[in-house]
C-alpha cells in the first residue's frame, strides 16, 4: 500500500514546519544568499527511496546537476520525465488523497558557506518561492520541515540546523501527493524547484513583516500601516522622500492612520508610485506606495470612486523553454505587451504568480485580481464527490493557501480583489477562506467564481456567460433566475457588480463576438469587462523528427491521458507573436472612442482616470491607400469619462479612387511600454464619391463549344482554364469546405448560438459528414459566343444528394477579362457552410507567387465576427505572412473586402485582380495559401505542411464568422452562414 510506503505523499496537510503567519515578500537590506543555481539531482520512480541522501555526509558526486529553478521534465533532454498536459482530467487515479507509487520524486542537494558576517543574525530562515507539489527539507542531515502549495512561498527557520562555514541543504521534492488534487489547473504538470530558493539572514530589531495600506479619498492619501517586529525593534520609521515624510512610530500599540494630503493616486493607467522605506536600527524595508481606495458600491466596483472597466486577460506563468520558471525580462516585456494592445488588468490565473511580477504590474499599470493556488476541477467528473472543498479534513489546507496568497501580496496597489481559487466546486472550506479574507483585508473584494449563489463571495462572477446571458445580467432581468441560483439568491447576485472572469475563449483562430461584449460593458454600468481566456499559448519548444522546431502541446509527449491543444488558447502565440485576435482585442477595447457626424467627430475618453492631454489625433486622407493629405486634430483636451465635438478637416473625394479619411490617436510621448506614437485608438471614415458597379451584359447567342480557346489572356481546355497570361492556372474550383478552426471542432451543447447547432456534434464533423472537404464535379456544359464562354458544374459529394450549382461566365468586357461566377446551392443542405468561395491553383513553375499586394482590408486577417482591427487600405505581404502559424493548423489568412489584388513573384506582378461589388455591394475576400484547406486541416502541427511552391489563392463571397464555441459561445446568428445563392465578380490582368 503505497500510504505506508510514502506516508508523506498520502497525507493531508498543508506541510510540517514552516513558518505561520506568512508573510509579505519583502525587499530588505537585510542580509540574504541566493542559493539558484546548479544543484546535484537524482530522480527516482517513486516516492520512497531511502533518505540517506539527506545526510551531511552523503556522497553525491555520481549524481547529475540540474539547474533551480527549473521543471525536472523540461531539463535534460527527456532523461528526467516529460510533461504532462491535462485540463479536468487528473493524470493519476481519483483515489483522494492517495497518489499512485508511480511518483517521480527529484532529490536535490547542494552546499552552502553560511557568509561570516551572519553570526550575529538573529534568525536563519530558509525560503523556496515555488515547489511542485510537496517536498521535504534537510540542512545538514536534520530535516527542518515539509510543505505543499506549489505556487506559494514557504519559509524555514533553520537557525539551529545551520552552522559556521559549509552547510548541506538537501530537499526532496515528490510530483505528486495530496496536493495535486488540489492543484488540477488546467495546465503542463511540472514537477520541480521552480522558483527561487534564499538564505535570509533575520537580523536582531528586524521588521518581521509590514503592511502599508493605502487609500485615497476625498484627494487625500491615507496609510495605515501594521508593523510586525518585536517591541525592541522600535522605533520604526517610514519615510516617503517625495511627500516629505519621515514618520516615528515608537512603539507597537500606536500606530494611527497618517493623512497624506499631497499625495496623487495610482490606477492603472497613471501607477503613480512612492519609493518608502520602513525601517529599525537593524532593518530596511524599501516599498513603492501606491494610493487608492477600492470600494463596491452597490452594484458598482469603484477605485478611488470611479467605475472600473476590467479590460484584462488570465495569465498563466507560461514559457516556451522554462515552463512556469519566471523570466523577469520575459515577462516585462510580456506586460508591456499587455499594455500596448489595450489590456489593464490581469487575473493570475489560477495562483500567485512570482512575487516580482506583481511589482512589475504596480509599476507599468494592472488592475490585478490575484488568485490563490487552488483548483480541484477534476471532481467534477465524478459528480463533486470527495471534492476537498466541502471536507473538513482539507479546511487547514485551503486556509493555509489562501493565508499565504493575501500575506505575501498584500502590499500591492495594483492587487484590487482576492480570489480565492478557480473551478474548486464549493463548499465550507471556500467559505472559510473568504471569511478569512474579510476578516484580515477589509479593504478589497473577494471574488470566486464558483460560489454561484453569491453566498460568501462580493462579486458576481461568471465564465463563458453568452452575450444574451451577459446582456440579461447587465440588464437586471430579474424574469429568470440566473444560472444555479433560486430566485432568492438570484436576488442576492443582483446586488452585486458583475464580472466574467473568463470569456472569449482564444483557442487557434478566434475568438469572435468580442466587440459584443464591450459594447454590453459600455451600456449596463454593473457589468465591469472581464478577462479574455487567456493571454498566451503554453506551447514547449519541441523538435520534430527533422529536427524542425514546433510548439508541443497535449498528447506531444506520449502522455496516457491528455486534453491535447486546449493549453493553445491564448491571444499570442507561443513564441509572443500576437495573433490576430490580440490586434482584434486592442480594437475593441480602444481607450478613445470616435464616432463621426458630417463634418465633425465626437471624441469620447473612456478612460478610468487619464484624461486626453498624453494622446495625439493624427489624421490622414487616402486616395485607394495613397496618403493625399495628413496633418493633426486640436482635440480639446477631454477628462476620464468625457466627450467633445472636434471639426474634421475637409475632404476632397477623389474622382476615380476609394477616399478615406483615418483618425489615429497616438501617444504623444513615450511611456515605459510604448514609444511615442503608438497607437491606441484608430477610426475611418469612408468619403468615397458613389460609382456605379458596371452591369452584368446579358448574351445571348450561346453555341455549344469544344471548350478550346482563349480569351483575351486566359486559355481553355475542355472548357477549363489552363492559363492566365504566361502562368499555368486552374480554376475557379468551388470551395466550401475550410481547415475547421478549434472552434469549428468543438461538439456544440445544443444551446448557444447559430440554429445549426446539433447538439454533441461539432459543425467540423457536420462539414465532414456533407463532404465539403472531398466536393467532386460534373460539368453539365460548355458553351461560348464570340467573346464569352460559360461553363454550368454540378458540385456535391460522394453520397450525398444535395448539390451547388456553379456557373462560371468569362468574357471580356471594356478590353478587360471578366470571371462572373453565380453559386446556386439546392434546397436541403442542413448546416452552416465555412465558406462560399473558388479556388485557383497556380501551381509550381520556376518562379512561384510568392506575395501579394492588396487593396481592401488589412493588414491581417478578417471574419464577420471579428473584423475591427480590421481597416481599410493598401497592404503588402509576403505569402508566408499572410498566414498566422496557430499551434494546429486551421483556417487562416482570410482578408475580408477586398478591391484589388495583385500576387506578386519577387518584384514581378504574376496577376492583377479586381473585384466587382454583387447587387447588395458586398465584395468577396480572399485567401492566399502554399496549401489547400484540406492539407491544413489533415496536420496537426505546422511542421507536417511540407514546403510547397504551388499557391492557391481562394476568393471568398462569404466566411462562416469564427466564434468561440472552443469553450462558450456558438457563432452569433448573424455571422453564421448559411448556404445561399452568391455571385462573385473578377476582372483579371496579367502581369
Ligand atoms: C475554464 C478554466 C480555465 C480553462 C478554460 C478553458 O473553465 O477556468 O482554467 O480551462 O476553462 O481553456
Amino acid at each position: 500500500m503505497s500510504t505506508e510506503l510514502s506516508p508523506h505523499v498520502s497525507d493531508i496537510t498543508p506541510g510540517r514546519g514552516a513558518l505561520r503567519p506568512a508573510r509579505s515578500w519583502l525587499h530588505s537590506d537585510a542580509p540574504s544568499l541566493s542559493l539558484n543555481g546548479p544543484w546535484r539531482f537524482r530522480l527516482s520512480p517513486t516516492a520512497s527511496g531511502p533518505e540517506d541522501f539527506a545526510a551531511d555526509g552523503f556522497d553525491d558526486r555520481g549524481w547529475d546537476s540540474i539547474p533551480v529553478p527549473s521543471h525536472w521534465v523540461l531539463e535534460g533532454d527527456g532523461a528526467y520525465g516529460r510533461p504532462i498536459y491535462t485540463n479536468i482530467q487528473f493524470p493519476f487515479p481519483i483515489d483522494p488523497p492517495h497518489v499512485p507509487d508511480e511518483n517521480p520524486t527529484g532529490d536535490y542537494r547542494r552546499h552552502f558557506d553560511l557568509p561570516a558576517d551572519w553570526s550575529d543574525a538573529e534568525r536563519v530562515l530558509l525560503r523556496f518561492d515555488g515547489v511542485e507539489s510537496l517536498f521535504r527539507v534537510w540542512v545538514n542531515g536534520a530535516e527542518v520541515g515539509s510543505a505543499s502549495g506549489s505556487r506559494l512561498a514557504h519559509e524555514f527557520d533553520v537557525t539551529a540546523a545551520v552552522r559556521a562555514g559549509g552547510n548541506t541543504v538537501a530537499v526532496r521534492v515528490h510530483q505528486w501527493s495530496a496536493a495535486s488534487y488540489v492543484e488540477d489547473q488546467d495546465q503542463w504538470w511540472l514537477p520541480g524547484i521552480f522558483r527561487d530558493v534564499t538564505l535570509l539572514a533575520r537580523p536582531v530589531g528586524g521588521i518581521e513583516d509590514v503592511w502599508l495600506r493605502t487609500g485615497f479619498e476625498d484627494g487625500h492619501g491615507r496609510i495605515e500601516a501594521e508593523i510586525t517586529a518585536d517591541a525592541s525593534a522600535f522605533p520604526v520609521t517610514l519615510r516617503i522622500p517625495e511627500l516629505d515624510i519621515e514618520h516615528v512610530w515608537t512603539a507597537p500599540g500606536e500606530i494611527a492612520p497618517l493623512d497624506v494630503p499631497d499625495a496623487r493616486p495610482w490606477s492603472a493607467e497613471q501607477p503613480r508610485l512612492y519609493e518608502a522605506t520602513v525601517s529599525t536600527a537593524a532593518e530596511a524595508i524599501a516599498l513603492r506606495v501606491g494610493f487608492r481606495t477600492v470600494e463596491i458600491r452597490g452594484d458598482l466596483f469603484l477605485v478611488n470612486g470611479r467605475r472600473v472597466v476590467f479590460h484584462g486577460v488570465n495569465r498563466h506563468e507560461a514559457h516556451p523553454e522554462r515552463g512556469r520558471v519566471f523570466d523577469e525580462a520575459h515577462a516585462r516585456e510580456d506586460l508591456a505587451r499587455m499594455k500596448r494592445f489595450n489590456v489593464n488588468a490581469i487575473r493570475t490565473s489560477h495562483y500567485p504568480p512570482h512575487p516580482r511580477l506583481l511589482d512589475l504590474a504596480d509599476e507599468l499599470g494592472f488592475w490585478v485580481v490575484l488568485e490563490c493556488d487552488l483548483e480541484t476541477h477534476g471532481f467534477d467528473q465524478v459528480g463533486w464527490a470527495g471534492n476537498p472543498s466541502d471536507d473538513p479534513a482539507w479546511r487547514e489546507v485551503y486556509l493555509d493557501r489562501i493565508r499565504r496568497t493575501v500575506e505575501r501580496d498584500k502590499n500591492h496597489p495594483g492587487v484590487v480583489i482576492w480570489s480565492l481559487g478557480n473551478e474548486a466546486g464549493t463548499g465550507g472550506n471556500l467559505a472559510a477562506m473568504s471569511a478569512w479574507v474579510h476578516a484580515r483585508d477589509a479593504g478589497r473584494p473577494v471574488h470566486y467564481e464558483g460560489d454561484y449563489t453569491g453566498a460568501y463571495t462580493d462579486i458576481y462572477s461568471r465564465m463563458y456567460a453568452s452575450v444574451s446571458e451577459t446582456e440579461q445580467i447587465g440588464a437586471d432581468g430579474a424574469r429568470s433566475p440566473l444560472l444555479n441560483c433560486t430566485p432568492a439568491q438570484s436576488a442576492r447576485q443582483r446586488t452585486k457588480p458583475f464580472l466574467l472572469c473568463e470569456y472569449a475563449h482564444a483557442m487557434g483562430n478566434g475568438p469572435g463576438a468580442l466587440d459584443q461584449y464591450e459594447a454590453l460593458v459600455r451600456q449596463y454600468p454593473r457589468l465591469h469587462g472581464g478577462f479574455v481566456w487567456e493571454w498566451r499559448d503554453h506551447g514547449l519548444l519541441a523538435a520534430a523528427p527533422d529536427g524542425t522546431p514546433y510548439y508541443a502541446y497535449g498528447g506531444d509527449f506520449g502522455e496516457v491521458v491528455h486534453d491535447g491543444n486546449f493549453v493553445m488558447d491564448g491571444m499570442l502565440l507561443s513564441d509572443d507573436v500576437p495573433s490576430p485576435s490580440l490586434f482584434e482585442f486592442a480594437a475593441v477595447t480602444r481607450p478613445i472612442d470616435l464616432v463621426f457626424d458630417g463634418g465633425k467627430v465626437a471624441v469620447t475618453n473612456l478612460r478610468h482616470t487619464a484624461d486626453t492631454a498624453d494622446l495625439s489625433f493624427r489624421w490622414r486622407v487616402e486616395h485607394d491607400g495613397v496618403r493625399v493629405a495628413s496633418g493633426e486634430l486640436d482635440v480639446a483636451v477631454l477628462a476620464a469619462g468625457e466627450s467633445g465635438w472636434t471639426p474634421l478637416p475637409p475632404v476632397t473625394p477623389a474622382p476615380h479612387a476609394e477616399t478615406w479619411l483615418t483618425i489615429d490617436v497616438a501617444l504623444a510621448s513615450p511611456t515605459p511600454w510604448a514609444p511615442k506614437g503608438h497607437v491606441v485608438a484608430t477610426a475611418q471614415l469612408d468619403c468615397t464619391a458613389r460609382r456605379p458597379v458596371p452591369t452584368v451584359r446579358q448574351q445571348a447567342d450561346w453555341q455549344p463549344c469544344d471548350g478550346h480557346r482563349s480569351l483575351g489572356i486566359a486559355e481553355f481546355t475542355g472548357g477549363s482554364l489552363v492559363r492566365l497570361g504566361d502562368r499555368p492556372v486552374s480554376g475557379p474550383h468551388l470551395e466550401l469546405f475550410r481547415a475547421p478552426t478549434d472552434n469549428d471542432e468543438s461538439p456544440s451543447d445544443g444551446v448557444e448560438g447559430s440554429d445549426d447547432s446539433i447538439a454533441g456534434t461539432s459543425h467540423a464533423d457536420l462539414w465532414r459528414r456533407d463532404g465539403l472537404d472531398r466536393l467532386t464535379v460534373r460539368r453539365i456544359g460548355v458553351e461560348h459566343t464570340q467573346d464569352a464562354l460559360r461553363t454550368l458544374d454540378k458540385v456535391s459529394a460522394a453520397n450525398s444528394a444535395v448539390w451547388v450549382m456553379m456557373e462560371s461566365i468569362w468574357s471580356v468586357e471594356d478590353g478587360e477579362l471578366e470571371l462572373r461566377v453565380e453559386i446556386e446551392p439546392s434546397h436541403g443542405w442542413r448546416t452552416v457552410w465555412p465558406r462560399i468561395g473558388i479556388r485557383f491553383d497556380l501551381p509550381d513553375v520556376a518562379a512561384p507567387v510568392d506575395g501579394a499586394e492588396w487593396f481592401g482590408l488589412g493588414p491581417l486577417e478578417s471574419y464577420p465576427d471579428s473584423l475591427h482591427a480590421a481597416r481599410t487600405g493598401h497592404f503588402t505581404s509576403t505569402i508566408r505572412d499572410l498566414s498566422v502559424d496557430y499551434a494546429r493548423p486551421q483556417e487562416t489568412g482570410h482578408r475580408a473586402e477586398l478591391r484589388r489584388l495583385t500576387l506578386t513573384s519577387g518584384a514581378t506582378e504574376v496577376l492583377r485582380i479586381r473585384t466587382l461589388a454583387d447587387t447588395r455591394g458586398r465584395r468577396p475576400g480572399f485567401t492566399l495559401s502554399r496549401h489547400t484547406p484540406q492539407q491544413i486541416a489533415r496536420a496537426e502541427h505546422p511542421f507536417e505542411l511540407t514546403d510547397s511552391t504551388t499557391s492557391h489563392l481562394i476568393i471568398d463571397a462569404a466566411q462562416h464568422g469564427l466564434g468561440s464555441r472552443a469553450c462558450g459561445p456558438d457563432v452569433w446568428p448573424e455571422f453564421a452562414l448559411r448556404p445561399e445563392s452568391r455571385t462573385i465578380r473578377l476582372r483579371i490582368a496579367a502581369g
